[in-house]
């Protein structure tokens, strides 16, 4: 039998997920979880790089991702879900790709660019400035092949390609490039039909969110402004309930693409539809979640077990990186 290759995708545990992170990446890790071998990280150092005020709020937010994990279909069994901070070979990883990156590299990538734009290079921490290496160390550590992310995180595969071949050059070409696989879907419109779903916009609709949210979510959820009336004619390009339709209800697309154009179709209406598929879809997931809730122990214990796999394949890792830079002082050659 061929060796599975191997995927590295995850999260920064920053609460629940929504449903821009289901089309983002979550569909393909399901999809993907039989033919790779697959890890997921849940980034809590990382969620730090902006959290760092409240630690203390990780712990719970872990659990909400890894129980969103799995109500949506990635099985522990399959896919080999972690914690990154109790993996300290990523941070020691990390340390070593930052002696080559330069600080011009990091400036460059597009969410440092933003911050740095939003705020100043003033306020940024040194953690915040450096974390794509600490992703690139994420990923890189597990030998990753394939990184299945959303259109957002392309700019952090490129940065690990590139220091893995640097990496490489250097040293020993023991470490593998990856590929970002990105989703169909590039992203999710929010609620507020302005930009893409996310937590800090306020915008999302979360997975574990229960059947009256959802109604009412959908209810103030911004469509074509210039449709007053139902017989209005609509411009469904521009209309989030639209987005949403052609993701999650694509049978209905072609027709109501036709009945809005021409106002057949109020928008009440379509909301009402979209709420009804929506709530239909994340039956399953609901109840998935419920039966994790209960059982907090076996949650743990899955996270301590796919951490201790992951752990297992970093320290492998690590000990080649340190036998091609020469850091092992200790061990006799040919050893
Ligand atoms: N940066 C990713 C996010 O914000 C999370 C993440 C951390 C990640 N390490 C990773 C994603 C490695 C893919 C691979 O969602």
């Amino acid at each position: 039998m061929a060796v599975k290759k191997r995927i590295l995708t995850g999260d920064r545990p920053t609460g629940k997920l929504h449903l821009g992170h289901y089309v983002g990446s979550l569909i393909n890790r399901v999809k993907l979880q039989d033919e790779y071998d697959t890890f997921v990280i849940i980034a809590d150092m990382q969620a730090l790089t902006t959290n760092f005020k409240q630690p203390e709020k990780l712990g719970q937010d872990i659990r909400e991702v890894a129980m969103d994990y799995m109500a949506v279909g990635i099985d522990p069994e399959k896919a080999t879900i972690f914690i990154q901070s109790y993996i300290p070979e990523i941070a020691e990883l990390t340390m070593y790709y930052s002696m080559f990156t330069t600080v011009n590299t990091l400036r460059h990538n597009p969410t440092v660019k933003t911050e740095a734009k939003e705020r100043g290079y003033q306020e940024m921490m040194y953690g915040f400035l450096g974390y794509p290496v600490s992703q690139a160390a994420d990923i890189s550590i597990f030998k990753a092949h394939l990184v299945p992310v959303g259109q957002d995180q392309v700019p952090h595969i490129e940065l690990t390609r590139k220091i893995v071949r640097q990496f490489n050059e250097l040293y020993k070409p023991v470490l593998i490039e990856p590929d970002a696989l990105i989703s169909e879907v590039p992203r999710l419109i929010g609620l507020d039909g302005g930009s893409k779903m996310s937590k800090s916009l306020n915008n999302a609709i979360y997975l574990s969110d229960k059947e009256e949210v959802i109604g009412k979510q959908i209810r103030t959820a911004v469509t074509d402004p210039a449709r007053i009336h139902p017989t209005d004619p609509g411009h469904p390009e521009i209309c989030t309930i639209y987005a949403y339709h052609n993701v999650f209800n694509k049978e209905f697309v072609p027709e109501v693409t036709v009945l809005c154009r021409e106002g057949k179709i109020g928008c009440v209406a379509c909301k009402s539809k979209l709420t009804k598929v929506l709530n239909a879809f994340l039956v399953p997931i609901r109840e998935k979640r419920k039966e994790l809730e209960a059982k907090p122990a076996l949650l743990d214990e899955i996270l301590i077990e796919g951490t201790k796999k992951a752990h297992k394949v970093a320290k492998l890792t690590m000990e080649e990186v340190r036998d091609v830079m020469g850091l092992n002082y200790f061990k006799k050659q040919g050893n």
